[in-house]
């Protein structure tokens, strides 16, 4: 179905883009890459840049000529280019809102005059903001908690308003905590996971925001892959816009992760002696994110292809520690 299909990933550089690029690579399309490497990384392109499928154009989302160059012979889009981070965007909302929102409209508006149908954009389980009510299902929402989730809402709304206008299939991917290869584990805006492994390879303190009790839907990132593709390709009639959760539909502690990540460490003979020490919680956090993936499963068939420790035991064993 992705067979010689030309298809734009936005943000194609960054972790969940680049392991998307391999997967639809993989299956015989055509990709070409938009990113401006604000937090992707040209390594995580390399495997592709001999591959003549595979094109690499240099763009800023912010920028209107950009977007129109990138969707030039395009069939259809996954947009995953964005600034991530609750804290960054409460430290600098600006440059959120010019990626996040700004960047989305010109891409999406982009797609439209170039006639492309099936858009398809990355999401977030923090749109859910302060709901209380677990698990969270598509269509309960509460107020948004940072001006990141207040971006991502407004590109659901934006996404809903071009489809029931110009006749667009756009579909929202509400990712719940992805993790895999290719994410940095560097920088104070990196997500738990990769910085957590990264501090028990360096034997150094792992440090976690409040007391490690809560709880999070961690989704392996051959899932958010999977759930792409599924967007990309079904034949399902969306009738204009759809938001799915892409998540697995259990939930773990952060002390578990740490736990889990130690375990893996210790199948690779690798026994880490870092300790955990616990920091002030972060405002804009949520205390626990559970999904539930009712409507992606009987949508677009989307399942789990790994459950959180398969997903762990994957990600550790094959984690390069050479530079440890
Ligand atoms: N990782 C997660 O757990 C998670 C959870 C929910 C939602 N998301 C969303 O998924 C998407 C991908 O996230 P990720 O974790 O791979 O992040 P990432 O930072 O690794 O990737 C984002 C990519 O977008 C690029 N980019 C940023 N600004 C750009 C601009 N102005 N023009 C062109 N490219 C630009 C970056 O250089 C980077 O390559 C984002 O939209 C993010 O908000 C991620």
């Amino acid at each position: 179905m992705l067979k010689n299909k030309h298809i734009l990933v936005t943000g194609g550089a960054g972790f969940i883009g680049s392991n998307l690029v391999q997967e639809l690579l993989a299956q015989g399309a055509h990709v070409r890459v938009m990113d401006n490497f604000a937090t992707g990384r040209r390594e995580n392109l390399t495997e592709f840049l001999s591959n003549p499928k595979f094109e690499l154009f240099e763009g800023d989302i912010q920028v209107v000529e950009d977007c129109q160059k990138a969707v030039k012979g395009i069939d259809a889009i996954s947009h995953q280019a964005a600034l991530g981070s609750v804290p960054r965007s409460i430290a600098f909302p600006h440059n959120t809102h010019s990626t996040n929102a700004t960047g989305f409209l010109n891409m999406l508006h982009a797609a439209k005059e170039e006639g492309i149908k099936r858009f398809v954009y990355a999401s977030s389980s923090s749109v859910y903001g302060d709901l209380a009510i677990s698990p969270k299902v598509e269509g309960v929402e509460g107020s948004p908690l940072s001006p990141y989730a207040v971006t991502k809402m407004l590109n659901e709304q934006y996404a809903g308003v071009y489809a029931r206008l110009f006749s667009m299939e756009t579909v929202g991917l509400r990712y719940f905590n992805v993790f895999g290869p290719k994410q940095d584990p560097n920088g104070v805006y990196a997500a738990a996971i990769p910085k957590f492994l990264d501090k028990l390879l360096k034997n150094e303190a792992v440090t976690i925001n409040g007391d490690g009790s809560q709880t999070r839907d961690f989704t392996y990132v051959k899932n958010a892959v999977r759930a792409n593709v599924l967007a990309l390709t079904t034949d399902r009639e969306f009738n204009g816009s759809a938001v799915y959760n892409v998540a697995c539909g259990e939930s773990f502690t952060l002390l578990e992760v740490v736990e889990a990540l130690r375990e893996g460490l210790v199948q690779r003979g690798i026994h880490s002696t870092a300790e955990v020490v616990h920091g002030p919680e972060r405002p804009g956090d949520i205390m626990h994110s559970l999904a539930k993936i009712d409507r992606i499963t009987s949508e677009i068939g989307y399942s789990p292809l790994y459950t959180f420790p398969e997903g762990i035991v994957e990600y550790v064993s094959n984690y390069p520690v050479d530079n440890h």
